[in-house]
């Protein structure tokens, strides 16, 4: 009989990882699933026919009920705070665990002991790709643990979750999230390289077409998709960020932490996780990586363009004043100008005065389709 599995943790990544388990694997439903918040399992649930999932009111429910248990959880003592509460009321004997959160190697080491001490089996299976790609089925997931049970596990990723697995078949736990934390240090660097290329692009007078054309052209794929999202400024208007700024500063600590424990010195990390610190700071929990470019904005000055606009603005409305023809229509002349003038402005304004908070307003990108990236 094809195994009962339960699923905890519906965050942006854990609803399609999940969706792509209940629809695509070999699994006996309902899929139980549970949330800390239950609203966001009940609205979960609704995309699914009669029968094919089951919310379950506590960890323990579900956990009881399975035999193969998924967590994809924010960070590292919420794992720990899981492994306490399903180890304190559950036998977990016999079943397997394959948690696919980021969380420090160590953290992990100790996670996976808990468990194989209580006779349960463990992998550790943190994911690459963003929730866009966990929607469709096509992460890439890093198997560590056991041969016997990553080849358990192995029937959730290729193919139902993921387009590809990094196999680490029988190598400690803690290799999978040393991948997984250094390969994250190459997402944070690329947000970091698109960002400060695009802002020297339009600083020096080029505009951002003709970089988001090349990176389209040479780095298509993970670069192109950020700098749609970084230009297009969609990061600012979703409800939830889709990379939160704190998980990225929790990945970009781990990856700190091992490359200390290493010896080894970070220096684009350093950048990086200052920047995420000012995103973190200007825009809170809401904040998305994508938002480092407005950092990046705001460190260039590009946020002073409208005071130097304003300044040379009311150097021509003196000009005009003085100017203007004599006459009878001189207060004519006068006033046509330099209403035309401050009208200008205005309209000129308006579209970059949101950029005195780039953060929250990268730029307007959608006024006319023609100056789409210009
Ligand atoms: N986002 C990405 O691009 C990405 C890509 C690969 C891997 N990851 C990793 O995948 C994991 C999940 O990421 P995500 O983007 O899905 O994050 P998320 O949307 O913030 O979801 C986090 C999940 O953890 C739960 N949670 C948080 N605090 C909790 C607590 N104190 N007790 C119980 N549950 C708690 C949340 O429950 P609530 O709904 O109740 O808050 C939610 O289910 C993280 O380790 C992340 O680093 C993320």
């Amino acid at each position: 009989m094809a195994p009962k599995l339960c699923w905890i943790g519906l965050g942006n990544m854990g609803r399609g990882m999940c969706k792509n388990v209940v629809k695509k694997a070999d699994v006996q439903h309902p899929v139980l699933i549970y949330n800390r918040t239950k609203q966001k399992a009940v609205e979960f649930s609704t995309m699914f026919e009669d029968g094919e999932v089951e919310i379950v009111d506590s960890m323990a429910a579900g956990v009881a009920k399975a035999d193969v248990i998924f967590t994809i959880l924010a960070k590292d003592d919420v794992v720990e705070a899981v492994v306490d509460d399903i180890l304190g009321s559950v036998d977990v004997k016999g079943k397997l665990f394959v948690d696919c959160s980021t969380i420090h190697p160590d953290t992990t080491v100790r996670v996976s002991k808990r468990f194989v001490d209580a006779g349960a089996e463990f992998v550790a299976a943190p994911v690459f790709g963003a929730p866009a790609m966990g929607e469709i089925g096509q992460l890439v997931g890093v198997l560590a643990g056991p041969k016997e049970s990553v080849q358990k596990a192995r029937a959730y990723f290729k193919g139902v979750m993921a387009k590809a697995e990094i196999g680490m078949s029988d190598l400690p736990y803690e290799k999978a999230l040393q991948l997984k934390l250094i390969g994250n240090t190459f997402i944070l660097n690329m947000v970091e390289q698109i960002s400060e290329g695009l802002v020297l692009s339009e600083k020096a007078g080029l505009g951002t077409k003709y970089l988001y054309d090349f990176i389209h052209l040479i780095f298509p794929g993970l670069f192109a998709a950020y700098a749609d999202r970084i230009l297009s400024g969609k990061y600012h208007t979703m409800d939830y960020p889709l990379f939160p700024v704190d998980l990225a500063i929790k990945d970009a600590r781990h990856a700190l932490s091992l490359a200390e424990t290493a010896g080894v010195r970070m220096g684009n990390l350093d950048v990086g996780m200052a920047h995420l610190q000012e995103v973190k700071q200007h825009q809170g929990e809401k904040g998305d990586i994508a938002s480092i470019y407005g950092a990046i904005r705001a460190q260039a000055g590009l946020n002073w363009s409208v005071v130097i606009g304003l300044v040379i603005v009311i150097a021509m409305c003196v000009a005009a004043w003085f100017f203007s023809p004599k006459g009878e229509n001189q207060v004519l002349w006068r006033s046509s100008i330099i209403l035309s003038i401050a009208s200008c402005y205005l309209m000129w304004a308006v579209t970059f005065l949101a950029q005195l908070h780039p953060l929250i307003e990268p730029r307007r990108s959608d006024l006319r389709k023609e100056y789409i990236h210009h």
